[in-house]
């Protein structure tokens, strides 16, 4: 065993570390490269046929439980951006048990890890009797990667491939043939962006020590990074045993104001995009109640977004905006490893979770 996790204590370690590498290996083949540390285009094999059908979809529905279905959380606005076409998303097991509606005009799109979780399964043959075109986002069944992986990298590499499918969708319009090649270039460049803040653990660790002993977190995110936060908190639930709640903060004043205090812990996530001026208010807001804050900014911003050094701040490096998930997740995974060990659970065996949810 010790063998197979290499130079890591634990195989979460060793997934949060082989991020690079499984992006690069996501974007292979798939992000065609042009000269000079630059991408010129996308080919998605699969689905090259399918494109024009997509396109012509009166709604696109993302499919999926846990992990997959944030993924895909958080690739929502590219995929309305490039595509023009309306999306939502769909809890499987929740599609399920509404018999929500769905047309043959809609593209179903499955998100899955593994490929083997009941509900997704059971909503993908309800899609499919509805006529609606069904896509599957998943390692291949039965490849080493979808057996040996459960926690982390399939969320950076899903979103990755999510963007890439936006890109595919769009390209055939000229007005966004700028955004959609400087995004290509950061995919491109990605992996060593993670590779800079994987380097950046023992500040994560740090962070770790400091909040160990807590009962609870907040996380407060919003537009690219609504799914951030969601997924912080499920990783820290899952394997750090600690109860987080992530929240969208433009809710903020809608209920969960009244839990602040000097004493709960709060992770804003304030990197620069258009929701900035936004965030610094929920900043202020919380502030004001003397709220207990980490804010995650853009590096170099420390100082802008909060000029009192109250806070204790995350930075990460930019990124195209839609990408920016990405980045501050892998920040994020490393707190709840670093939880994890120090609160002394079981990194790699989550307390009563199966690998894959096969039964409903
Ligand atoms: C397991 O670590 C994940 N947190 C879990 O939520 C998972 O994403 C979910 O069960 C769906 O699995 P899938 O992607 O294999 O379908």
């Amino acid at each position: 065993e010790q063998i197979r996790k290499g130079n890591f204590v634990h195989f979460m370690q060793k997934e949060i570390h082989e991020q690079p590498d499984s992006l690069t290996m996501t974007m292979r083949g798939r992000l065609i490269r042009g000269g000079e540390q630059k991408a010129k285009g996308i080919l998605l094999g699969g689905l090259k046929d399918h494109l024009r059908t997509i396109r012509r979809s009166r709604r696109i529905l993302f499919i999926g439980c846990g992990t997959s279905y944030n993924a895909a959380l958080a690739a929502i606005p590219v995929v309305e951006e490039l595509s023009g076409i309306p999306v939502t998303m769909e809890i499987a097991s929740d599609l399920l048990d509404r018999q929500g509606p769905i047309y043959r005009e809609d593209t179903a799109i499955f998100v899955s890890q593994s490929g083997e979780t009941a509900d997704t399964l059971q909503a993908l043959e309800y899609a499919k009797s509805n006529g609606a075109l069904c896509v599957g986002i998943t390692n291949t069944v039965g490849s080493a990667i979808a057996r040996g992986t459960h926690f982390t990298k399939a969320y950076t590499s899903q979103i990755a491939m999510i963007v890439m499918l936006a890109l595919a969708l769009g390209d055939d319009s000229l007005s966004t043939q700028q955004r959609r090649n400087a995004i290509m270039d950061d995919l491109y460049n990605l992996p060593s962006k993670v590779r800079d803040v994987l380097k950046l653990d023992k500040d994560m660790k740090e962070l770790a020590a400091l909040l160990m002993d807590e009962q609870s977190l907040l996380v407060f995110g919003r537009g690219y990074n609504y799914a951030t936060p969601m997924e912080c908190a499920l990783k820290v639930k899952e394997v750090s045993l600690m109860h987080a709640e992530g929240i969208v903060a433009g809710e903020m004043k809608h209920g969960p104001l009244a839990l602040v205090d000097e004493t709960l812990p709060i992770i804003v996530i304030a990197t620069r995009d258009a929701s900035l001026n936004k965030q610094q208010s929920v900043i202020q807001q919380l502030k004001t109640r003397k709220g207990r804050l980490i804010v995650m900014c853009t590096e170099g911003d420390a100082e802008f977004m909060c000029p009192d050094r109250t806070c204790r701040i995350i930075e990460v490096p930019k990124v195209q905006d839609c990408l920016q998930p990405i980045i501050n997740i892998v920040r994020l995974q490393l707190l709840a490893y670093h939880l994890t060990v120090f609160r002394g659970f079981n990194v790699d065996q989550p307390r009563n979770l199966a690998k894959s949810v096969t039964t409903q």
